[in-house]
């Protein structure tokens, strides 16, 4: 049989977000409604001012991001944790009992809201331990944040400092090296066999850094890790689409208020919420691989956190249309990646 490469119409079992900002406070009433329209379930990042460090302070943001819901939506938050230098493996235990599935490592200082992350490692060896014990996830912004490391190197060297070490005192600890951006993470997580996943965002599928700079600079495409190169967008499309199930998608939809982007300092991170299973079947149909986005979307990250996979369907329908340019965000307004673009799939 031909397989039908292009088609009009495309259903998949409702697929996860497996890494999301959904910020506290008025921007919920504006960025939970995207993703439960999509995605029956979203690993919350807790990277707040100040931060989620605690079940309880987890517990009461959840509460928070349920009553943002829309009615007649369901959608469930999966609470994680920020991880510090000083955090007790007891708040470990009253996290799993708490139903809290994953702690952030933010190396402090290397993205958004991350000041309170770790400085050293080492430092949380005991917290670490807890978390295997517990059977929580590890997920790791991956960059050394070495002011004389080049911005564009430091996920790889992440990877050969900081995760093989790791990964070899922690055999037993699973862990997420999240949003990756580079061949050499592809290539070193497609070398693993076991308990080392990788999300890829849509943005770091769809572009390579020109996107950042095309007659002059374009904020929102800033994100970090930033945009790389297209031969590392090419290794990312590879396994993305190469079906291995260590892959999965997670967006990193991170909204800010459009000034704070447009601005001498701008901060990090893009919008996709709106559209995110558009933005990423754009990716798939670009080489043909629509068939892959299922696993990749509905599967794979529910068995690398052995949750149960969704059972109802979503219907992507190839017909065009032009996303909002903006939306209202509390007082602000928030400017998403593509925005006021054309894009080639829907949901329906
Ligand atoms: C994220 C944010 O804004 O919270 N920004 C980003 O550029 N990805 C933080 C993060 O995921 O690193
Ligand atoms: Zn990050
Ligand atoms: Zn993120």
């Amino acid at each position: 049989m031909i397989q039908n490469t292009h088609p009009a119409s495309y259903t998949l079992t409702r697929p996860d977000d497996w890494h999301i900002h959904l910020r506290d406070g008025t921007a919920l009433a504006t960025v939970v409604p995207h993703t439960a329209a999509q995605f029956a379930r979203a690993i919350v990042m807790p990277n707040l001012r100040p931060p989620v460090t605690t079940a309880s302070e987890a517990m009461s943001y959840k509460a928070r991001i349920k009553a943002a819901v829309p009615a007649g939506m369901s959608f469930e938050p999966l609470m994680t944790l920020y991880l510090t230098d000083n955090m007790s493996p007891d708040e470990i235990l009253r996290a799993k009992d708490a139903g809290v599935v994953a702690l952030k490592l933010y190396p402090a200082g290397a993205t958004t809201n991350s000041d309170a992350g770790v400085t050293d490692i080492r430092k949380t060896y005991k917290t670490l331990e807890a978390m295997q014990r517990a059977g929580l996830l590890l997920l790791v912004h991956g960059e050394v944040t070495s002011p004389e490391i080049d911005l564009f190197d430091r996920e790889a060297v992440f990877i050969d400092q900081q995760l093989i070490p790791l990964r070899k005192d922690f055999p037993e600890l699973k862990i997420v090296m999240e949003h990756i951006t580079t061949r050499e993470a592809s290539l070193y997580v497609a070398s693993e066999t076991s308990h080392l996943g990788a999300t890829i965002t849509a943005q770091h599928l769809l572009y390579n850094r020109n996107a950042i700079f095309t007659g002059g600079v374009r904020p929102h495409y800033y994100c970090l890790p930033v945009l790389k190169r297209e031969t590392h967008r090419l290794a990312l499309m590879d396994a993305a689409t190469s079906g291995n199930p260590r892959f999965f998608l997670g967006t990193d939809s991170a909204p800010h208020a459009a000034h704070l982007k447009e601005h001498a300092v701008g901060c990090a991170g893009c919008y996709t919420a709106h559209a995110a299973m558009e933005l990423y079947a754009a990716a798939f149909d670009s080489v043909g691989k629509m068939d892959k986005l299922e696993g990749f979307a509905s599967f794979f990250g529910a068995d690398f956190y052995g949750l149960p996979r969704n059972t109802d369907t979503i219907t992507l329908k190839r017909e065009t249309w032009t996303t909002p340019e903006s939306f209202p965000f509390g007082d602000a307004l928030l400017k998403p990646l593509a925005g006021g673009e054309t894009l080639a799939w829907q949901m329906i």
